[in-house]
């Protein structure tokens, strides 16, 4: 059975910890130490919740933050909010648990908890949202009342302006950043997906399938993070650091029982799966459907047997917005 969309974005989470370039990190955690707190931090897509954890476990956030967390697709959120409350227990924290932010288990003693540590100093304010990140009136359209106004003076887009139309994106960003505000987008896929060993196949099927991400899925692209760093200064933002972050994912040493960490098998057969997808696509005359069965079953025996090894290039991207 396929792995979910959660399950795939759960067991990324470790492959993103090792890629994340921490040059571009430092900067961006330094840049949010300068913002008058409660620093206003909004995240587009942000799947089941794995930035804030890392986060916050890493130290990374303003002793006070305000975090809006928004993803389109209404199970991520769910899961979202029966991991976050436990993976956030050993830091400072509050949930805003208002009917309509929906946390299922606001736990009682939550706000106790918070009450007890903010002696300490450090809390994240934190509501989730089902929406739509690119409608600038779903972003803007929010109770005011009690929140302050939708501006933030950071928006985090991780794994996310690759699948998206990125003009747009930044327009929207654009539109919710405070002057000077600022854009950390890592994990932003930039056109190279590779597999070990060497299989005859492999040059064709990535072409294929980075031209399913150009040319026949929806929005996004296969060079988004070269295509950033061209498009940021375009639509008024300064880049202020940038950096590599490759996906590599390999079973540990015979020695050490040839598995692969955490859940990275999972990961691995999400990342088949979806190339098997993209493939389907297209006709026979464009590759022979044997050809694909081929390629996708020797690289599933291959991970089932725990040889295959990964490598996917991104590019991580801290920018700021110039001011008017
Ligand atoms: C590749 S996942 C990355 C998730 C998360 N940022 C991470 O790195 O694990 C992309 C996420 O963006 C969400 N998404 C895609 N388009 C969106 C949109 N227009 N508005 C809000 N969320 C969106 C998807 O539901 C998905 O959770």
């Amino acid at each position: 059975m396929s792995p979910s969309l959660q399950s795939y974005l759960t067991a990324k989470r470790t492959v993103d910890d090792r890629a994340l370039n921490r040059r571009v990190l430092g900067r961006c955690s330094d840049e949010l130490a300068g913002i008058d707190e409660p620093a206003r931090v909004v995240e587009f897509g942000f799947g089941v919740g794995t930035m804030i954890e890392r986060l916050a476990e890493w130290g990374r956030l303003p002793e006070r933050t305000s975090y809006r967390a928004i993803d389109r697709d209404p199970e991520n959120v769910a899961v979202a909010r029966e991991r976050i409350p436990d993976r956030l227990e050993a830091t400072d924290y509050r949930i805003v648990d208002e009917p309509d932010t929906g946390w299922e288990n606001p736990r009682e003693g939550a706000r106790a908890d918070t009450a007890g540590r903010r002696a300490s100093g450090r809390s994240i304010d934190l509501t989730l949202e089902v929406a739509d990140a690119l409608s600038t009136e779903a972003i803007a359209d929010r109770d005011t009342a009690s929140e302050g106004d939708s501006r933030a003076d950071a928006v985090i887009a991780a794994a996310f302006l690759d699948i998206v139309d990125l003009e747009r994106a930044l327009s929207t960003i654009a539109t919710i950043l405070e002057p000077g505000g600022l854009l950390y987008a890592p994990i932003t896929f930039d056109g190279a997906t590779g597999f070990a060993p060497p299989h005859p196949l492999d040059a064709r099927i990535e072409r294929l399938y980075h031209r399913h991400m150009d040319d026949i899925r929806d929005s996004g692209g296969s060079t988004a993070g070269r295509k950033l760093l061209s498009s940021l200064p375009e639509n008024g933002f300064e880049t202020l650091a940038a950096g590599g972050s490759d996906w590599i994912v390999r079973p540990r040493s015979a020695d050490e029982g040839r598995e692969y960490p955490a859940a990275e098998r999972t990961f691995l057969e999400a990342i088949l799966e979806t190339i098997d997808e993209a493939l389907v696509a297209y006709p026979g005359d464009v590759l022979d459907p044997a050809d694909r069965r081929t390629w996708v079953s020797t690289r599933r025996r291959q991970l089932e047997e725990s040889e295959l090894s990964f490598v996917g290039h991104h590019v991580d991207v801290l920018a700021r917005l110039e001011n008017g």
